[in-house]
This record gives structure tokens, C-alpha cells and sequence, in this order.
């Protein structure tokens, strides 16, 4: 079986994958064996480096920002008092979005029945490893691997000693000898089994073979009037040990950094009732939003009227028209990275009715239109507060590149990213998006370059984004840090 160096990968895929793996709360190799997985099962299309053109090949696989990535446990329950405490574990486990699946030694059945088990995780319970129902097809040999972690809670003293010898003469311990996913043991006995010699020594030999243990911890037992070492973690321990086993924490390559974005249009009032407005749903400015969040950074959202939730963990501001817009980006200021990605009105209506337009015999009202504040060109052209990575999006229906271009020169951002919002690409209100991340280099005498995409669904294109910020913010890591936000 060939093996794979992620270190050894190109950087833009490794780039991929980090902030991938980071939006799933997975490690960079689980993130792997998933897309593996899901591309056996076609369900994920196939994964492509970034920099190819859009023709030549699909887009990267399909990302969840914010959702919860499936996580799943095979749960073994020894035959111990503390075997009612994983039923509270499963619920636990449950609420925590993790699969569980029981197996049950026959020791366990005499404390917790199988129905009970059954009914909480909503799973068959496994006990037997002649089962010919699921051994038709190696069901051990499936429960042991089929899952991302395997917890034993109550390990009992007996099950420790099978597996510090090897054994496999029951599901369980079959189980047990046979997976490659890391176990996690939640010891529980009375403390004299736990002070045992056998069991110091079965412990040592499971510790040295990279078992995990919690607990147990020190307390009353079951057994009227002993106390000591020997007590199982409680069900809300072991979960959470679990879940950082199974969600290791993200890598946040934005952490500490201010990031600032607009999204979605502006309604610019003809009146009380009317207004000018464009077809901008605010989905990729949202997108850049939730993805920037996760990549550790503190995100501001400046956001014109659209259908959309607040992104989690993200501060919103919700205005109606340009100036509304402006007034509020630079209040958000100082930030070390703006992105303008509204689609913001160029004109408003000047001579604006305070009362409902009447029809009348005159005639139409003629309605004088006036410029708006230009946001993308007040804040690239700042003395003060001008943040080092200013963003533009060029939102065209004819020569995408050479407006692009043009307009990154006019504004004086840094980079600009051009989009075909022609009525045939479906973009504006769609989900999917094709870009080109125009920008000037600074190091080489301000040459434009300019990199083109695949089409991808607009979390795609955020997460891209992200990752090329994140390169360039590391980059040039020498950044001051920031005064706060007045
Ligand atoms: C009432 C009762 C409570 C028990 N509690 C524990 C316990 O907490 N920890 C333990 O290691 N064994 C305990 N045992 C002993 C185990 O049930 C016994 O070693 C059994 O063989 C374990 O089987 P298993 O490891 O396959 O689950 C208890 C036995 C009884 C009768």
C-alpha cells in the first residue's frame, strides 16, 4: 500500500487541504482519507489543484463551511458498576454530532441492557462475535475500523488484561486487536484492582503501546465505605476527550488579524417607498466572512439589504445605501485586510421624494441621478488607517480582465478579484462562481498578474481567497499590530 508525505505536496493543495481540514475540524491526513473515501463513493468531485484553467478541469470538492464534520465512535461497554454512565456518554457523544456505535461485552449485559443502549444511540448493539447476522461479512473487523475513535467505557480490569495480552476471544477484545484507529480507555474499579500489580503493569504495557486513558479519577465507590483511585471520568469528561481526539484544534493562519468585508447591495431610496437597487444576493461576501472566521481572524461584515444569516462568530452590520455603507467601514477601521465585495449602487437619486411619488397629470418625475461615495477607492487611497491588503471585486458583463485591470489601477487596491456577472453565468444570486484574482506585485515593480480559477461554488472561491490572504499575510509577517478599533 503506497503511502503519502503531505509535506511533500504541492504548496497550493496543501493549502487546500489545511484550510479545508481546518473548516472541518479534521487533521490535514483524516481530511485526506475523507476525500478519498468520498471520492470512492462519488459523492465529492474530484480534487484539482487551484491554478489550472477553469476548461481544463472540475473544481476542488465541495466544502461545508460551518457544518459540523461527521465524527464517528465505536463505544465498548465493559462489564462494570460504571457501565450506567455510558448510556449518559452516549447521549454525550450524541449531542456533540459523533455516531455512536455500542458493543456490549457479556459482562456489560448484566449492568445495562442492550435494549437500552440501543434505544439511546439509535444504533443496533453489538455483543456477540458469532453473531451470524454480522459476522457475515467480518462485522468485527468493520466495527473496529469503521469509525474514527474506540472508546471503552467501563474498561474494566479484565478487558485492560486482554488487551495489554492480545486476546481476542470475545467482540470486544476481537475489536480491540483489530483497529487502526487510536482507543481511548476509561478505566473504572475499585481501587485495590487498580493498585494491583497485574494491572500497574497491564496499564504501563497499554500506555507504551499508545492506548489513551482518562481517568480514572479519585472518590467514593459503589462499595459502601471505600474510597480511593478507581472511580470512570464522568460521561461529559470522556465526550469532550473524545471530541478533541476527533476535532483537533484549527490551525488559524488569520489568528490576530482584523478583517473587514461588504457584502450585498445597496438600496439607494427614490422615495419612502422606492428604491434603485441591483441583483447582489451577498453570498460570496458572506462566504468570505465565515471563511475568514475560521481561519482564526476577527471579521467585520458590512452588509446592504440581503436574505442571509449572520455568519457564526462573525460581527454584522446591516446598512441600506452607499454612503450608509462608507460611514460604517470606516468606523470598523483600523483593519489589516479590507474586502470590498458589495455590489455597491454607483449613483443615487438626488432630488429624493420625503413623501410617496404621486402620478400625475405632468407626468413621469424625472429622477436626477448623482455619484456615489466610491468605498473601494476612499479606503485604497487613505494616508491613515489604510489597511495593507485592500480588495476590490470587479463585477463585469464584457472584457472581464481588461476592465479588472483597469479598475485596479484606478482605485488603487492590491488586488482585485473580476467576476462575470453577465446574465448567461448565472452569478449574480447563484452559488457557483468563476474568478480571477487579479494583483499587483509590489516586489516586482508592480507587475499584474493574473490567476484564474475553476469554476467553483462560492465557499470555494472564499476559502481560495483565504488561503492566498493567509499566504500573503504570513509573508510579510512583519506587520505591526494594530491600535484597537476606536
Ligand atoms: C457487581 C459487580 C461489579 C463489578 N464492577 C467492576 C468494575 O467496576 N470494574 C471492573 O474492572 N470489574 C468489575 N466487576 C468484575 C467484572 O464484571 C468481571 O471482571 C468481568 O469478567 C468483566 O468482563 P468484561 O471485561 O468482559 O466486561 C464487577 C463485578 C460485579 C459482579
Amino acid at each position: 500500500m503506497a503511502s503519502l508525505t503531505i509535506r511533500k505536496l504541492d504548496d497550493a493543495v496543501k493549502t487546500y487541504l489545511r484550510l479545508r481540514s481546518a473548516r472541518n475540524r479534521r487533521s490535514v491526513e483524516e481530511e485526506v482519507r475523507v476525500i478519498l473515501r468520498e471520492l470512492i463513493e462519488g459523492r465529492e468531485e474530484p480534487l484539482t489543484p487551484f491554478a489550472v484553467p477553469p476548461e481544463a478541469s472540475p473544481a476542488p470538492a465541495t466544502l461545508r463551511p460551518g457544518a459540523v464534520p461527521e465524527a464517528s465512535v465505536t463505544l465498548i461497554i465493559g462489564g462494570g458498576i460504571a457501565a450506567f454512565k455510558s448510556l449518559d456518554l452516549i447521549r454525550r457523544l450524541k449531542e456533540r454530532r459523533i455516531e455512536v456505535r455500542c458493543v456490549l461485552t457479556k459482562a456489560a449485559t448484566q449492568f445495562v441492557t442492550p435494549l437500552s443502549v440501543s434505544a439511546l444511540s439509535h444504533e443496533r448493539v453489538y455483543t456477540d462475535l458469532f453473531d451470524p447476522q454480522s459476522e457475515f461479512d467480518a462485522g468485527h473487523i468493520r466495527l473496529a475500523r469503521d469509525c474514527d475513535l474506540i472508546v471503552v467505557a467501563p474498561a474494566t480490569a479484565d478487558l485492560m488484561a486482554k488487551m495489554a495480552g492480545g486476546h481476542a476471544d470475545d467482540l470486544a477484545s476481537a475489536i480491540l486487536l483489530a483497529t487502526n484507529r487510536k482507543v481511548l480507555l476509561a478505566p473504572a474499579m475499585n481501587p485495590l484492582m487498580w493498585n494491583n500489580a497485574a494491572t500497574r503493569r497491564n496499564v504501563a504495557q497499554l500506555q507504551r503501546d499508545g492506548v489513551l486513558l482518562i481517568g480514572p479519577n479519585s472518590g467514593e465507590m459503589a462499595e459502601a465505605g471505600e474510597a480511593g483511585i478507581g472511580r470512570m471520568s464522568e460521561a461529559i469528561e470522556i465526550a469532550n476527550a473524545a471530541e478533541k481526539l476527533l476535532r483537533p484544534p484549527l490551525p488559524r493562519p488569520l489568528a490576530g488579524k482584523r478583517v473587514l468585508i461588504t457584502a450585498g447591495p445597496t438600496h439607494e431610496p427614490i422615495d419612502p417607498v422606492r428604491y434603485i437597487a441591483n441583483r447582489s444576493s451577498g453570498k460570496q461576501g458572506f462566504a468570505i466572512a465565515a471563511a475568514a472566521q475560521a481561519a482564526g481572524a476577527e471579521v467585520i461584515l458590512v452588509s446592504g439589504p440581503v436574505d442571509l444569516d449572520d455568519p457564526g462568530g462573525v460581527k454584522v452590520t446591516r446598512v441600506e445605501s452607499a454612503r450608509q455603507m462608507l460611514e460604517q467601514v470606516q468606523a470598523a477601521l483600523p483593519a489589516d485586510i479590507a474586502i470590498f465585495a458589495a455590489a455597491v449602487a454607483d449613483w443615487r437619486v438626488a432630488n429624493e421624494g420625503e413623501q410617496k411619488l404621486k402620478k400625475t397629470s405632468a407626468g413621469m418625475p424625472p429622477l436626477q441621478l448623482v455619484e456615489n461615495p466610491d468605498i473601494l477607492a476612499t479606503i485604497s487611497k487613505l494616508t491613515e488607517k489604510r489597511p495593507p491588503l485592500v480588495i476590490g471585486f470587479a463585477a463585469e458583463t464584457e472584457h472581464l480582465i481588461d476592465n479588472a485591470k483597469t479598475k485596479l489601477a484606478r482605485k488603487g487596491c492590491d488586488w482585485i478579484v473580476a467576476n462575470d456577472v453577465s446574465p448567461a453565468s448565472g452569478v449574480m444570486g447563484g452559488d457557483r462562481n468563476t474568478v480571477h484574482l487579479i494583483s499587483k506585485n509590489a516586489e516586482n515593480n508592480g507587475e499584474i498578474t493574473v490567476d484564474s480559477w475553476p469554476v467553483m461554488t462560492k465557499e470555494q472561491v472564499a476559502i481560495e481567497l483565504v488561503a492566498h490572504i493567509a499566504k500573503s499575510v504570513t509573508a510579510k509577517s512583519a506587520d505591526k499590530p494594530l491600535e484597537p478599533a476606536s
